[in-house]
């Protein structure tokens, strides 16, 4: 008999980690709407759950997927990214020091600028790609915290994982990787040194564009840990249990999706690069990419299904050809199974580092050639 512990991470993300409900054998969970549960004779609080804001079955049905598929030792699923983003940061204190990379999703970099500067983090942006600067960035003793995105948005750098996280580590802090893009199909940040991988299950984890959703998976079930649960419980950012259930359900098909998605964004990216009014191609499965060869070690299968093309021409140039655009949806996000085509410099507005003649190409699963060739007419007007 093959033990659940020998299963490949397809198998185990197609059957939702083996379920079959105990009392009826039905292979698809049910809901769990209740916000409360029955206490244990006598009234007084034991194991097992209580009240939603603090656990659920149908979170820890989803949580323990992801915490096998990222080969953590615990998980937790938030309301959205941005509170799987912002939990770990609360949990420290004010006074403490965190590096963060520059060059990441706009929406995290805003609130560490605004919301945690207010409160008291010292926030210190660095190019986490120069393993220099991150270096020097640290404050052993002080620095607790380093946040990456890996690979980032929207230019696509490579962080190395087990060059920061030794880094961190010799500091005494700690390493946590959103790896939204990279999926736990590509890479696995624990396995290279990482002790927190984050996620905005909202894109490929669940893949559908129709849930709002966050994840942690953690290396250690510490101190840290227990305040980062704390958070959760105390805001009350936990995810609704009708997502919880869709994204166990999105996830069943994850793997299929992810190399889909990553097949069409490398055929994109080559067809882009032959293509007279494209000036550059973002995307780390290209070989002059300059985080290719680190991404070919830490990314197994395919470099993730998102790109940026920059159009000669300049700003009117790339908003005139997604004006062309048909296949691919004026339209923010990824990891859906639709194509996505964003002008990312007006989104993020002033002050960004993105380039203004620059269009983030969120790839989906369908026919390769309808999107190179969507592509093409556009940019030949
Ligand atoms: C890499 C990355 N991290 C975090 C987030 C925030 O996630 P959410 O929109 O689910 O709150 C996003 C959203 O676009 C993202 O792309």
């Amino acid at each position: 008999m093959t033990r659940n512990h020998d299963l490949a991470p397809e198998t185990l993300a197609a059957q939702a980690l083996g379920f079959v409900d105990p009392e009826n054998k039905a292979l698809v969970p049910p809901v769990h709407h209740a916000t409360t549960f029955e206490r244990p004779p006598g009234g007084i609080s034991g194991p097992g759950f209580s009240y939603s804001r603090n656990d659920n079955p149908s979170y820890t049905q989803v949580e323990s997927l992801l915490q096998r598929l990222e080969g953590g030792v615990d998980a937790l699923v938030m309301a959205s990214g941005m509170s799987a983003v912002t939990a770990p940061f609360l949990a420290l204190a004010p006074g403490d020091h965190v590096v963060v990379q520059n060059v990441m999703y706009w929406g995290v970099r805003r609130w560490l600028k605004t919301f945690a500067t207010r409160w008291g983090l010292e926030v210190q942006f660095v190019d986490a790609h120069d393993l220099d600067e991150l270096r020097a960035a640290m404050r052993p003793g002080k620095t607790k915290l380093v946040w990456v995105e890996t690979p980032a948005n929207p230019l696509w750098g490579i962080v190395d994982l087990a060059a920061a996280s030794e880094i961190a580590h010799a500091a005494g802090a700690r390493l946590a990787v959103d790896s939204t893009v990279a999926t736990p199909v590509l890479t696995r940040p624990l396995e290279h040194g990482a002790d927190l991988v984050m996620h905005s299950a909202t894109k490929f984890l669940n893949g559908h564009s129709d849930v709002l959703a966050g994840a942690l998976v953690t290396a250690a079930k510490d101190d840290y840990w227990e305040r980062i649960e704390q958070v959760r419980r105390d805001l009350g950012t936990v995810m609704g249990p009708q997502e919880a259930w869709l994204l166990l359900r999105g996830m069943r098909t994850l793997h299929i999706r992810v190399r889909k998605a990553c097949e069409n964004a490398q055929a994109i990216a080559e067809a882009m690069d032959r293509h007279p009014k494209v000036s550059h191609v973002l995307y780390p499965g290209l070989p002059d990419h300059p985080g290719h060869e680190v991404a070919k070690r830490q990314m197994v299968g395919g470099y993730s299904g998102i790109l940026s093309i920059r159009v000669a021409g300049g700003m009117e140039a790339s908003l005139a050809a997604m004006r062309r655009m048909t296949v691919f949806h004026s339209a923010t996000s990824l990891g859906g199974t639709e194509s996505l085509a964003e002008h990312r410099a007006s989104t993020e507005g002033p002050g960004t580092p993105v380039p203004d003649d620059l269009i983030r190409l969120a790839v989906g699963i369908e026919h390769t050639q309808d999107l190179i060739d969507d592509l093409t007419q556009a940019l030949d007007g």
